[in-house]
This record gives structure tokens, C-alpha cells and sequence, in this order.
């Protein structure tokens, strides 16, 4: 039973550290059951004259020794979260010395053990399982450790910086057999960047060479076996390399670089000073084993954690309440990276899809926050959409707003000023001002103000004057604790099109030239007007072009405007989104009923759309893909999953039926020739082929059955497997059972394959799908205890609209049942599973009632985590 309620941490109660660690020593004598950890600090008091306190769970205290005297029970208090000495010198040396069991991590965080490998996850609060220290992130200290552990069974030995020394131990006794490492990293972190992994890895080796001629040394360390499919990712780091050197003039730092592949892992993966750890599924990739996304994802993901290395590591932050300061803005690196490798246009819908499906949903509801919170019971529950992707929409905004060369002049101060400190969202906005001299007070709320503006647009045309006139109104609904908002400072990216798609110059009354085709209004008030003259035609406007900002964009354009944009809008990701409005729109009305069939309009939009499919193939697949039943449910309430799902297949098959030649014609061309290559290019054509059989099978009979089957045995990669698939398991057809079992029985030894057959599975719209989820968790490459194989059944099943929303309460309970299993073994991926019932109130009443009960349920746990504790609180309160 919970005797205490968690206590919550402000941001407003941030004070400065009473003592600093200037080095830490460390030595691990690695066992599986029982590590032993000495720890010698040289420490300094601050100003103040508090105890010192240093934080540490989870572990077994054997000794404590300051400068040389044993202290005694007397000399220190300790508890379940901490070790307090009353007493200290203002300089001093403490050593400590305590033991700690990794095989009995199950919750992933500190020094574990994955597949039988030690490895470590300390952000944010892992360091203090593995020893008592100052573990916060403005503790900044010069880290040497030696690390011990029976070189058969562990004969890499790594941890962050330049290793200095190893070698064989003398072997006293029978278990003998022992080797050492020692390493030492010069530059100053915090305990969330430390990092130690030890095990039997294969690895593969290239090198960098940076642009002022250093030689890096790169490694990445995988599971004997899968050195192969590692190689795409040593390339991918290279690209990165590069790329932070060109885009932000940011060289690599240490002389040797490593990333390490690890199974049990609860994200995707964590930038230790040199020594990077990955969760596997975001680092090993092969024709036959990854898809397209899963190559992108392993491209962005190298990339992010490796820009971490100045945004985060060489900068790192203040306290946790700065934590978009490292993510969102290395996000927003990544993203403009990705783009750079691939395609801009492509990049900007898919980073939006994101943001608008997983974000948008967290502002509009109880677990709402800002991009920089005011307080947390639990920081692990606030690595959320919100911090990440919106915190890059804000990165972005700013970009804009100062510009491209702005933007360089503002990083550059950032890295000059803050190099090597704990820096805060603060200083981050201070260096754009400083840089441009522009006052951004005013945007400072979207650090502060959560929840997803509106803005409507209304625009009037005076033929005679030749005058378009823009009236723009922004609005912000309360979110939790916030009933009341202020207007935001918002770049509105917009553009003028004509009747043919022309692009009308945009000036602005007062200007004496003309305008831009496409310009940024700076909307600051509630309500502003903006008057264009000049304009030769009544324009439609093209509204939030490239996503100008992470807002909700009205016009009150009809079916034939839309698909005129849809047809014409020069800017891509508005070309897109025009389609997706409209097609919305329409499967919204032929939900509710009001409408019985799909649009003339949209449909010989997406004729045209086909017809000029062949000249930018990635782009057509993004335009042909409607938006989903979730993105859906997020627009309406009360939210009804079978009409939306009805719905949507309705459109599907509208499609399907007007263009099967067009679509049989492009599956034809876009068909692979020569060998496999995961380039974008590759990609795009295989994403339109395969977008074009999702129509091609739209009648989910025999014959349709048939197709996917054929696509699905003749794929020579992993990409064109899984489509097939995913298209049969729509289906209830014999042809469903074989090839599955045909993917099992060739992929059962790869667990990451294994991965995709599941989720596959799980995110079927067969009525039955809750009873063979069930049916999976029991099958031999289940494990609960394994964060990918619950994401890739459960986390598939809770994103399953259709059935985890099934009237029954089946799908409730069964995502209730596991998120009570796993909150005693890993509480941080139950608190994120337990996202599934976050929307739970804008559903009707009896869903609600049913959501609610699992939510009591889960609240009500005995032992209950803080950190599911929190999350299932806010959904309640
Ligand atoms: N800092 C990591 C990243 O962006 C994310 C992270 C935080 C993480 N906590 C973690 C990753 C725990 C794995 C496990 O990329
Ligand atoms: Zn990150």
C-alpha cells in the first residue's frame, strides 16, 4: 500500500546546487546479482550551508569514507531515496561503496541487464540506482571509470570518453578469468549521460575524418550475428557527421565515437557522451528484415542522438523543466536533417502527421502541458509529444521568424555562450534576441501556454479597389490549470493563388514593390487585418503553408475550393493538406450520416493526383494515404469508431472503383527493378506501388485476397512482405492463415520480425482481434518484459481504433489487464501504454463508463508507480 502521496517538484522552487562534484571515480566489479560500486568523489560546497544530500535507490549500502575516516551510523541518515551527511568540510573526499543486483532490473533504468549484456539507461534519474550522487542535471563532473567483469562471458568493456587502460587481472581464485577497462572522459557531464556496457558483441569499425582533420574512430557494438545490419547505420552517422558540421559548423568532439545495440530497451535511444545505446529496432536494418520507415527512422534516429552531442551533451540543461531545450530543438535538427537526405516536402507531412496525431491529442486533453512544464510528480511522463515535436514546431517558428541566416547568427551565440554549462529555454530565446534584436517576450508563452491555437481566416476581394482583405482571429482554449490564455505570437505563412494555380504576388498595403508569391504575416493580436493590393483576381488563400506553425488552421473554403488547392497550391505540404481537409470533411458527413456518398470533387482531385503520380511517386503516396480513424476520431465528438471506419473503407472503395486502371497501371510501373536499395528514391516508388495495391484490394474479397497474397510471396524485401500482409489481414480468407504462418515459420528466430507479424495482428479490423491479441501474448516470443515486443502487440492493439474501442469494453479490458501486469515490472512503459485511454471523454457515455472503470481500476492499484499513478490522476481529475 502506498503510505505517502507522490510529491510533486516546480519549477519554481529550482535552486542552485549546495555542492558540487568536480570528478568522480568509479569502479564496477560487474556480477549479474550483485555489482559492487565504489565511488570516490572529490566534492565542494556552494554558497549555502545545508547538508549534503545525495540521491540513491535500489541499492545496498556498504560503506561511506570522508577523507579517509569511515563515517558510522551516527554520521549520516540515510532512506529509501537518499544518503544526507549533517556535516562536511567545504572541500572534501568521499568514497563510497554499495552493491546493487541488474538482474533483478526489470524496469530498465540504471545498470541492467539485456540479454544477458550489463548495460545502462540514466536519464533522467537512473544514475542514483546505481550509486549515491548529486544526480541532477546541473551537476556537471569529469567521470573516470574501471570497470571489472569475467572476460569470457563480457570482453567488450565500455563506457563514455577515450579508454585508457585494460587488460587481464591475475586470477586468484577458480572463477578467475577476469579482464579490466579503464576510461576516462575529460569532458564535464551530468550522471544522465554516463553510460557502461559489457558483453560478448560483434562490432564493425569505420572512421571520420572532421573538417578541421581529426581522425574519429567510430564503432558500433551489436549482438554476434547482426554486424551486417548495422552497416546502414554507420552510414547514417557519417551523413550526420557531415551535416552537423555544414548545417551548424559542430565538430565532433572525443577521438572515439560508439554506439552500442541493445533488446530490452524502454525508448528508442539515449545520447551518452560518446556511447551512444540504442534500442535495436532503431539500429539494425536489412532488406530482408527492415522497411523503408524503418530505415528513415534508423537515418533520424543516428542523426538525433548524435546532434545530442553538442544540443544536450556539450549544452546540456539547467533541471528537467528545461528538457525541450535539448529535445525539441534536437528534433527540429534531425527533422531538417532527414529533409536534406530525402525530400522536404515528404519530410514536412510525415513530421506533421506525427505532431497532429500524437500531440494534438495530448493538448486537447487532461495530460495537456506546456512546452515547458511547471511541475511533474514523475519526469519520465514528460518525454511526451508535447516536448518533443511541438517543441520543434517552436524551434521552427523562430527560424522563421529571424530567418535562415538569423537562425545560424542565434546557434552560434548559443554554442559560444553556453558551451559546457547547464543552460536553460531561458538563455536559448536570449541568444535569438540577442542575435537579431528582435523582442520576442510576446513568444515566450509557447513555452508556457499549452494547448493548440486556432486560427480562422476570412478573407474579402474588391474587384474594383483590387484589394484582398485578411482578417485572421487566433483563439486558445483553457487547458488544465490554465482557464485563461493570451494571444500568441504566430508566423502565418500564406500565399495567394489564382484562378488556374497562378501565384499572385502578395504585397502588403504600403509596400512599393510587389510581394513575395508566399510571405509570413506575424499574427500577435486576437484579431488582425491585413489588406494585399494589386491582387488582379479574387486569390484563394493558401493558409499555413509548409505548417507555419502547430496550430489548427480554418478557412471557410468549400469542396470545389479545396480540391482546387488540392490540385494547384504551390506549396507541397498545403497541396496535402488541402486533400486531407477535404477528405475528412467527407468521411466526417458520411459518418454522421448526412452525407451517403463521396465527392465529385475529391475524386477527380485524386485523379489528378494519379495522373502525375509518376513525377514525385513519394509525394503521391503521401497524397493518396486519407487520414486515419484516429486522426479522424480527433476532429468530432462524440466519437463513433464503427461509422468512421465504415466510413473511411467507403472512400477507400470510391477510389478503388473510379481509378483501378490508373492504379493497376502504376503498380505496374512503379514495380522495383535491379537490386534492393533503401535510398528515397527506391523508397518513394515502392511507398506509391504499395499505396496503389491498398486500393487494388479495397473489395477485401477472394480476388483481392489473391493480390495481396501474390504481392506478398513475389516481395523481394521487407517493405513489399509487409504490405502484402497488412492488406490480408483485413481479410478473412485462407490465404490470411498461410501467409502468416509463412512469415512466422521463416522470421520466428528474429524477434524484431516478429515484432511486425504481431503488431500486424493486432491492428487488424477483424471482429476477433482482441482473443488472437490474447492468443499472442501467449506465444513463445512474447515477453512482457521486453518494452518492443509490448509495444509491438499491446501498443498495436491500443492504436487500433476500430477494436480497442470495440462497444464490448473487450478492448479496454485487455489493454487495462496489461498495463495493472506490467506496472510492477516496468512503470515506465505502463504509465505510456496507459496513453491508449487518454481521450477516454470524447467518447459516448457508455464507452466512457467503460474506460472509466479500467482507469478506476489501474488508479486504484495496490503500489501503484508514481509514475502511472500521475498519468491515470490527470485522466481522471
Ligand atoms: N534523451 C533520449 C533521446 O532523446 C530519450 C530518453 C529519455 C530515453 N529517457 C530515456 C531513451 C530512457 C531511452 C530510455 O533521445
Ligand atoms: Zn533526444
Amino acid at each position: 500500500m502506498r503510505t505517502e502521496e507522490p510529491r510533486a517538484f516546480h519549477l519554481a522552487d529550482y535552486q542552485a546546487p549546495e555542492f558540487r562534484i568536480h570528478t568522480v571515480h568509479l569502479d564496477f566489479v560487474l556480477e549479474p546479482e550483485a555489482t559492487r560500486v565504489t565511488s570516490r568523489l572529490e566534492i565542494e560546497r556552494q554558497p549555502g550551508n545545508g547538508p549534503l544530500v545525495l540521491q540513491g535507490e535500489d541499492q545496498k549500502l556498504l560503506s561511506v569514507t570522508l577523507d579517509g575516516r569511515a563515517l558510522v551510523a551516527g554520521d549520516y541518515l540515510l532512506d529509501d531515496k537518499s544518503l544526507s551527511i549533517g556535516k562536511v568540510p567545504a572541500k572534501f573526499t568521499l568514497e563510497i561503496v554499495s552493491e546493487i543486483n541488474p538482474a533483478a532490473n526489470t524496469a530498465l533504468e540504471g545498470l541492467f541487464l539485456s540479454s544477458g549484456m550489463f548495460c545502462t539507461q540514466c536519464e533522467p534519474e537512473g544514475f542514483r540506482r546505481i550509486t549515491y550522487f548529486l544526480d541532477r542535471p546541473d551537476n556537471l563532473s569529469v567521470f573516470t571509470v574501471r570497470i571489472e567483469a569475467a572476460k569470457e562471458q563480457y570482453p567488450v568493456l565500455l563506457c563514455n570518453g577515450n579508454r585508457m587502460d585494460g587488460g587481464d587481472l591475475a586470477s586468484s581464485d577458480s572463477n578467475g578469468g577476469r579482464h579490466f577497462a579503464l576510461w576516462h572522459d575529460p569532458f564535464p557531464k551530468p550522471s544522465y549521460l554516463f553510460a557502461l556496457v559489457a558483453g560478448d558483441l560483434g562490432s564493425i569499425h569505420d572512421h571520420f575524418i572532421t573538417m578541421t582533420g581529426r581522425r574519429i574512430e567510430l564503432a558500433l557494438y551489436v549482438e554476434h550475428g547482426n554486424e551486417l545490419r548495422a552497416t546502414y547505420a554507420m552510414g547514417a552517422l557519417k551523413r550526420s557527421m557531415t551535416w552537423d558540421e555544414e548545417a551548424y559548423g559542430r565538430e565532433y568532439d572525443l577521438d572515439i565515437f560508439m554506439i552500442v545495440a541493445v533488446s530490452a530497451f524502454n525508448m528508442g535511444a539515449m545520447e551518452n557522451k560518446g556511447l551512444n545505446i540504442f534500442n535495436d529496432k532503431v539500429l539494425l536494418a536489412s532488406p530482408e528484415t527492415a522497411t523503408d520507415d524503418d530505415y528513415a527512422r534508423i537515418e533520424s534516429v543516428v542523426a538525433h542522438e548524435y546532434f545530442h552531442n553538442w544540443t544536450g551533451d556539450r549544452i546540456t540543461c539547467r533541471d528537467w523543466f528545461q528538457l525541450s531545450l535539448k529535445e525539441g530543438l534536437t528534433v527540429f535538427r534531425d527533422q531538417k536533417f532527414s529533409g536534406d537526405m530525402r525530400s522536404h516536402g515528404v519530410q514536412r507531412i510525415q513530421d506533421v502527421r506525427a505532431l497532429r496525431g500524437r500531440q494534438f491529442p495530448e493538448d486537447a486533453g487532461p495530460l495537456a502541458h506546456p512546452v515547458q512544464p511547471q511541475s511533474y510528480i514523475e519526469i519520465n511522463n514528460f518525454y511526451t509529444a508535447t516536448i518533443y515535436d511541438k517543441g520543434a514546431e517552436v524551434i521552427g517558428m523562430l527560424k522563421t521568424l529571424v530567418g535562415d541566416e538569423g537562425y545560424r547568427k542565434a546557434t552560434d551565440l548559443y554554442f559560444a555562450r553556453h558551451d559546457g554549462h547547464a543552460a536553460t529555454v531561458e538563455d536559448w530565446v536570449k541568444c535569438f534576441e540577442g542575435s537579431s534584436g528582435r523582442d520576442l517576450s510576446q513568444f515566450r508563452l509557447w513555452y508556457r501556454q499549452a494547448g493548440t491555437p486556432v486560427i480562422e481566416a476570412r478573407g474579402a476581394y474588391d474587384a474594383a479597389a483590387r484589394t484582398y482583405t485578411l482578417y485572421l482571429t487566433q483563439s486558445l482554449a483553457p487547458t488544465p490549470g490554465q482557464p485563461d490564455k493570451q494571444p500568441m505570437h504566430i508566423p502565418v505563412r500564406i500565399g495567394l493563388v489564382g484562378h488556374k494555380g497562378a501565384a499572385l504576388p502578395a504585397t502588403l498595403e504600403g509596400e512599393n514593390r510587389a510581394g513575395p508569391d508566399s510571405r509570413v504575416l506575424e499574427l500577435r493580436e486576437n484579431f488582425q487585418r491585413f489588406v494585399f493590393v494589386d491582387v488582379a483576381q479574387e486569390p484563394l488563400l493558401s493558409l499555413g503553408r509548409d505548417f507555419s506553425a502547430p496550430v489548427i488552421f480554418r478557412t471557410p473554403y468549400g469542396r470545389a475550393e479545396r480540391a482546387i488547392l488540392m490540385g494547384c497550391d504551390h506549396d507541397d505540404f498545403n497541396r496535402w493538406e488541402a486533400g486531407q481537409i477535404l477528405a475528412a470533411e467527407i468521411m466526417l458527413e458520411v459518418a454522421s450520416k448526412t452525407r451517403a456518398d463521396a465527392d465529385s470533387h475529391y475524386i477527380s482531385a485524386i485523379g489528378t493526383v494519379l495522373g502525375k503520380a509518376e513525377a514525385d511517386p513519394a509525394f503521391a503516396a503521401e497524397m493518396l494515404m486519407l487520414p486515419t480513424e484516429n486522426e479522424l476520431a480527433a476532429r468530432k465528438t462524440p466519437v463513433d469508431p464503427e461509422g468512421i471506419h465504415t466510413a473511411r473503407l467507403a472512400l477507400v472503395r470510391a477510389i478503388a472503383l473510379a481509378y483501378r486502371p490508373r492504379l493497376a497501371q502504376l503498380y505496374e510501373h512503379m514495380r522495383d527493378e535491379g537490386d534492393f536499395s533503401p535510398d528515397s528514391q527506391s523508397a518513394g516508388r515502392r511507398a506509391l506501388r504499395n499505396a496503389c495495391l491498398r486500393y487494388l484490394t479495397a473489395g477485401d474479397d477472394e480476388a483481392a485476397a489473391g493480390l495481396a497474397e501474390a504481392h506478398y510471396r513475389s516481395a523481394t524485401n521487407m517493405t513489399d512482405m509487409i504490405a502484402g500482409l497488412a492488406a490480408l489481414t483485413r481479410m478473412e480468407s485462407p490465404l490470411r492463415d498461410t501467409a502468416f504462418t509463412h512469415f512466422h515459420d521463416r522470421f520466428k528466430a528474429d524477434p524484431l520480425v516478429l515484432d511486425k507479424w504481431m503488431g500486424l495482428q493486432a491492428g487488424s479490423p477483424l471482429p476477433d482481434t482482441a482473443a488472437s491479441v490474447r492468443a499472442l501474448m501467449k506465444h513463445p516470443a512474447f515477453d512482457i518484459k521486453n518494452p518492443n515486443r509490448v509495444r509491438a502487440l499491446i501498443g498495436a492493439f491500443g492504436g487500433n481504433h476500430l477494436r480497442f474501442h470495440a462497444a464490448s469494453g473487450d478492448g479496454y479490458r485487455l489493454v487495462g489487464e496489461v498495463i495493472r501486469t506490467l506496472d510492477p515490472i516496468n512503470p515506465q512503459v505502463a504509465a505510456r501504454l496507459a496513453g491508449a485511454f487518454e481521450s477516454w471523454r470524447r467518447y459516448d457515455p457508455a464507452r466512457q463508463a467503460l474506460m472509466k472503470a479500467e482507469l478506476d481500476a489501474i488508479h486504484g492499484l495496490n503500489g501503484i508507480s508514481p509514475n502511472l499513478f500521475e498519468i491515470t490522476g490527470k485522466m481522471l481529475g
